[in-house]
């Protein structure tokens, strides 16, 4: 059956990080998010403070927790800031979260109906990769984020200080799991979501010299929730994938895709607040006329900023990968632009695992 859990689109993704605070301000004023609402003490929330953060269709949690017995804190010492849990929007929790477990999922959380002056929230978990969880998010009859969240205090932050930079929607969210275990997890998106492969990769079209890496992409019915999986697949050393699994301590998401209209202006406004890219040598754009033909953009405007180009039959897409945006190798970002092209970036997958090779070597993880 397709689509038997009935998924809208991916509502948001909720963060870990050791510092809620200081994160909402590094992601407000690097990545252009406005922080819209608040839970912590003030608004009832004992255990954990947590911000929301919006940008286009993009909403991002972050939570952190503020008590040393929340039942979280060890979560942090293993894995540092990353992604907990991706919520998925649907129409009945209860019906959704029933068919995921009749289809083999385990529970993380049953469903859970809130009610306060925001109205009714519906929640519950199922457990995905590692200790990475989604939710089913109902919030039809509920106004504002979530309950115990508030808007944000008006006076925390200076209008001067925000410089939006024109992200738009989640593209992708892709995981990294242990060498051998990507076909366990396809075959759980596809079993309990009912969600078919897209397109795999294989060694030889994701390989370097030094590492190299599987991959498939899962998604669902309509094509608005993707999932990419990466493994690790036996390279001469250390693969990009391996260094996530060290220092993540497990599986985990590895980057989430961020899609643009105007590529271009969302990378050089994020490049002017000191968001870090990961850069190719310049001869990649020697190569790029004659290996994606003729594109909108000016291929010189693109090598200054960093931004990669790939074509495939539909069309082609423009991206760019963030450096790691905490002190361990594990998650980044992707910013994203397409035009027509429903593809991942294939072509540039040589050129950019060299250049997080690069990186690896600079930390000795190679
Ligand atoms: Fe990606």
């Amino acid at each position: 059956m397709l689509d038997p859990l009935d998924l809208k689109r991916i509502d948001h993704i909720r963060m870990f990080v050791g510092n809620a605070r200081q994160s909402a301000y590094f992601y407000r004023n690097a990545f252009g998010f406005q922080v819209t609402d608040y839970a912590g003490l003030e608004t009832g929330s004992r255990q954990e403070a947590a911000y929301v953060l919006r940008q286009g269709k993009i909403t991002l949690v972050l939570v952190s927790p503020i008590t040393p017995d929340h039942p979280e804190s060890s979560r942090l010492v293993r894995h540092g800031d990353g992604v907990r849990t991706i919520a998925l929007e649907v129409a009945d929790v209860q019906a959704a979260y029933d068919a995921a477990l009749a289809r083999g999922a385990e529970s993380a959380s049953p469903p859970q109906t809130i009610e306060d002056q925001g109205g009714v929230y519906i929640t519950a978990e199922i457990k995905a990769y590692g200790d990475t969880t989604h939710a089913f998010v109902d919030r039809s009859r509920y106004k504002g984020f979530a309950p115990s969240f508030k808007p944000l205090d008006p006076d925390r932050y200076s209008a001067g200080t925000f410089h939006p930079v024109g992200l738009a929607a989640i593209d992708h969210i892709v995981a990294n799991v242990e060498e051998g275990r990507m076909s366990e997890w396809v075959n759980f998106y596809s079993k309990v979501l009912g969600f078919s492969t897209l397109v795999s990769f294989d060694d030889k079209d994701i390989s370097t010299e030094h590492s190299a890496l599987m991959s498939k992409v899962v998604a669902d019915g309509k094509g608005r929730i993707k999932f990419p999986i990466n493994e690790p697949a036996k390279g001469r050393r250390r693969s990009q994938i391996d260094e996530f699994l060290d220092f993540y301590g497990g599986p985990g998401v590895q980057h989430i895709a961020l899609a643009t209209g105007d590529i271009i202006a969302s990378v050089r406004a994020m490049a002017a607040n000191d968001v870090s890219f990961l850069r190719v040598p310049s001869t990649y754009y020697e190569m790029l006329p004659e290996r994606v033909g003729s594109i909108k953009e000016d291929i010189a405007e693109l090598a200054e900023l960093g931004i990669l180009v790939d074509r495939d039959e539909e069309g082609y897409l423009l991206q760019i990968f963030t450096k790691p945006v905490a002190d361990r190798p594990t998650l980044f970002f992707e910013i994203i632009q397409r035009r027509g092209a429903r593809s991942f970036g294939k072509g540039n997958f040589k050129a950019l695992f060299e250049a997080i090779e690069r990186e690896q070597s600079r930390r000795g993880t190679l």
